[in-house]
């Protein structure tokens, strides 16, 4: 079985001088993509900054024989990474949204601080880095994105509200992206991963730590981007340890109520089960299809004054 190549890609990876990150690195440049090895090279909790994390991974994907270049911006400057990638290659064809860090703290004592730096690189480091990368996809009519979320933004985490905000905004970033790019062959998916790095270095024990490694993630990731994958995108997955799994939204069957002096808060709690009943459930994957309930709801005769409205089978209605 031939394996799957890289090769004259450009391939442009942030946070990758540790973790993920150098994972992903080394995956691509082994299978003839050029690397742009972006870090900032600061602590987990994003202090300081430091040009060595990313050299000495540069210098390893060289010695193997690989090409690659580093870059030392924040992600934050997202134009002056894909700079790098244009200057030293030529041009872009992955942009893999990775560099992260924590600031955990419980919510009462959080303070402005602790969640403005976990979004400026989260949310708007992520954002800046494609951003720049955006109109040379549609140029060339090829483009490929992963976006990182977590466990943590997907079903909240205690003491971690801040980077749960900035994770889950991944997610919706992604989905609009693979939207908007889908006209110009622009994929774009979303991975809530789990590894062993110095992130989770203090949370999990070693004996379990010892069977994350970053390479098991790196697998998912390389198949998404391939130029062979045009149908998976705007995906949620996750991923690590060996275990792979796409999650989607689901909505219960839910209650279809009439809009009008009616609709009242007891009536809500009237309808709970069916509010709450996921088994007809949904899995809907735009606002179109909420949509599509009210036109429907719209188009229903009002009940006779007085009568509690009997909605049965309306709301079975797709
Ligand atoms: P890591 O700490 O080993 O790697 C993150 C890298 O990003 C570091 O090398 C760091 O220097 C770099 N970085 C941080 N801020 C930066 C900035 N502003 N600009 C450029 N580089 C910056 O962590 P790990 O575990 O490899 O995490 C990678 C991604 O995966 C992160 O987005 C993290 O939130 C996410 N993640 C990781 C999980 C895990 O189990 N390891 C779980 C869920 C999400």
């Amino acid at each position: 079985m031939s394996e799957l190549r890289f090769d004259n890609q450009v391939v442009v990876v942030t946070g990758a001088g540790g973790g993920l990150g150098k994972a992903y690195a080394h995956f691509f440049a082994s299978r003839g993509a050029s690397v742009v090895v972006n870090d900032l090279g600061g602590s987990h909790k994003g202090e300081g900054q430091s040009s060595k994390a990313a050299d000495v991974v540069v210098d390893e994907i060289r010695a193997a024989g690989g090409k690659a270049v580093a870059n030392y911006d924040s992600v934050e400057n997202g134009e002056g990474i894909i700079e790098t990638a244009i200057k030293n290659f030529g041009r872009i064809d992955v942009l893999l949204n990775n560099a992260g860090i924590l600031r955990d703290i419980s919510f009462k004592n959080m303070k402005d601080e602790d969640w403005d730096l976990i979004n400026r690189v989260h949310t708007y480091g992520a954002y800046k880095c494609a951003r720049a990368a955006w109109p040379h996809f549609r140029k060339q009519k090829y483009g490929r994105v992963i976006n990182t979320a977590s466990a943590a933004g997907l079903f909240g985490s205690f003491g971690q509200a801040n980077y749960s905000a900035a994770k889950l905004g991944q997610v919706g970033f992604t989905e609009t992206l693979a939207k908007e790019g889908a006209k110009y062959n622009i994929i774009a998916n979303v991975i809530a991963p789990i590894a062993a790095s110095r992130m989770t270095a203090t949370v999990m024990p070693p004996d379990v730590l010892e069977n994350l490694k970053p390479d098991w993630v790196v697998p998912l990731v390389a198949a998404l981007v391939h130029s062979s994958n045009t149908t998976e995108s705007g995906g949620i997955y996750e991923v690590g340890g060996g275990h792979v799994a796409k999650l989607r939204w689901e909505r219960a069957k839910g209650a279809l109520l009439k809009t009008d002096d009616s609709l009242t808060p007891g009536t809500i709690a009237r309808k709970w089960n069916e509010v709450n009943d996921f088994s007809q459930p949904e899995y809907p994957t735009g606002p179109a299809d909420f949509m599509a309930y009210l036109e429907d709801g719209l188009k229903m005769p009002s009940a006779p004054k007085g009568e509690e409205p009997d909605f049965k089978g309306r709301v079975a209605l797709v």
